[in-house]
């Protein structure tokens, strides 16, 4: 870290994105509780995730990082939860088996409540409001009352979290998770496409299985295949809360976002010298940092020197999302300038919030051919430099949504009111998910450079 730092410095600094309270007393009392609520996780963890963040900026893994927009208080339950992690598991052994590469799965999940916006206000049915900033600043409810920011709700959203993310342990390591389960996991999908591809590769799975049983290798694997490293991240975009759940890690003396393993910082708040990159240049977390259209070289290599001055491997996730189109005119001198100063970063690509568009009967989706074809201009940029491409970040649900168009059961613009649930932005479902899964792991497979040999799932 360069220079001192205090967890709340960043309240010196010019803040963007943030809500004004306006009963301050009702905030500070907020802040003390949950400054003495318990971490959601535990330094160690984060540390975990940074080495195996390390291990995807050397081309040695892949990152998968995908979930919700937008957590909601309204739509919290164990089955979405439970499907969106089962799709997250199964695209996680597409690219395990078809691409032979260990996948890093990284949740938006257990925290991801606030929201950015394009503008401060919004008009509804003739009326301006403040916009809506996600479940854990204001109700998306289209009233002055709702919209006003309320301090509660940050409580609420770390009770959310806490059992999301319990959840997703007693997933990980309950069992549920275990490679043998494989098949159970389709469980739920009609007959397609996708879901015949995902059952042939889940019958070759077993047959390997069945074969490492048969010969005694699976002994000293069997915990391996029995559990699965699962993280959580989410925008750091409500600094106070953030600052809240901030601790010193015992074991190393360093401080630490206890919010979640992973937080990145968006593409609107990341100002050199501004409020959020202040507060996360001094965590110790693994950082996302996105990418858009107006990010130039110079900004890039500052935020690099802020956020990573010791260069250390899985420190910093670079993520991509220009939009299909612009990629090739925004992405190679980014590349170049990462390459140029011997900077380790891993590349992700953010396929969606680049290629989000209005319907023709006004719904906010984004067309399936556009999220693809920005992944492959991606895949074939970092080909063509020479560099690593190191994960994918997905708005997601393991749900059988409509919100974007296209894929294999071509969702139409007609179909987008049948099942349009998003608190915020338009996910893939899990069908469009696991369908694009088969399509990164082949870009994998044709990328050089990569090593393939599959040393965990
Ligand atoms: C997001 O990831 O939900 C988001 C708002 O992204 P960006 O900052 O890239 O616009
Ligand atoms: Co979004």
């Amino acid at each position: 870290m360069t220079g001192a730092w205090n967890k709340s410095d960043w309240r010196k600094k010019p803040r963007v994105q943030m809500p004004d309270y306006t009963d301050d007393a009702a905030l500070k009392a907020v802040e003390a509780k949950l400054a003495k609520y318990p971490p959601l996780v535990f330094a160690g963890e984060a540390r975990k995730l940074k080495r195996a963040l390390g291990d995807v900026s050397r081309g040695n893994a892949f990152l998968l990082q995908g979930g919700d927009c937008a957590e909601s208080f309204s739509q919290f339950d164990a089955d979405s939860i439970r499907d969106t992690f089962k799709v997250m598991l199964q695209m996680a052994m597409v690219l395990t088996y078809a691409a032979k590469t260990p996948v890093v799965k990284v949740g938006r999940l257990a925290g991801q409540f606030a929201k950015p916006r394009s503008a401060p206000t919004e008009m509804v049915n003739g009326q301006e409001l403040p916009s809506y900033r996600g479940d854990i600043i204001n109700d998306i409810a289209p009233t002055p009352e709702a919209r006003s920011p309320d301090p509660q709700r940050m409580l609420q959203a770390y009770t959310q979290a806490a059992a999301s993310l319990n959840l997703v342990r007693a997933f990980s390591q309950g069992g549920y998770a275990d490679v043998h389960q494989v098949h159970a996991w389709t469980l739920g999908f009609t007959e397609q496409d996708e879901a015949e591809k995902y059952r042939d590769l889940a019958n070759r799975i077993s047959d390997t299985l069945d074969f490492m049983a048969a010969a005694g290798v699976n002994q000293d694997t069997a915990h391996t295949l029995q559990s699965v490293d699962f993280y959580t991240s989410h925008e750091a975009l409500l600094l106070e809360y953030e600052e809240a759940l901030a601790r010193i890690d015992s074991t190393t003396g360093l401080p630490v976002v206890g919010s979640g393993h992973m937080i990145w910082i968006g593409d609107r708040t990341r100002q050199p010298d501004g409020a959020h990159v202040e507060f996360c240049r001094g965590v110790q977390n693994p950082l996302g940092l996105k990418c858009g259209p107006s990010m130039s070289t110079d900004d890039l290599k500052s935020l690099m020197a802020k956020l990573n001055p010791e260069n250390e491997a899985g420190r910093l996730t670079l993520i991509a999302r220009f939009g299909a189109g612009t990629v090739a005119d925004k992405l190679p001198h980014l590349v170049q300038a990462v390459r140029e100063e011997g900077a380790n970063v891993v590349w992700s690509c953010d396929p969606m919030h680049g290629n989000t568009i209005k319907s023709a009967n006004g719904y906010k989706t984004r067309p399936f051919d556009s999220v693809l074809r920005e992944v492959q201009e991606f895949f074939a940029i970092h080909k063509s430099e020479g560099t690593i491409p190191g994960g994918v970040h997905f708005e997601m649900t393991g749900a059988d949504v409509t919100e974007c168009t296209g894929g294999v059961r071509a969702v139409t613009e007609e179909n987008l009111s049948d099942r349009y649930h998003t608190a915020c932005d338009p996910r893939l479902n899990a069908s469009q998910a696991l369908e694009l899964a088969f399509l990164v792991a082949e870009e994998l497979s044709n990328q050089p450079g990569r090593r393939s040999e599959a040393s965990a799932m």
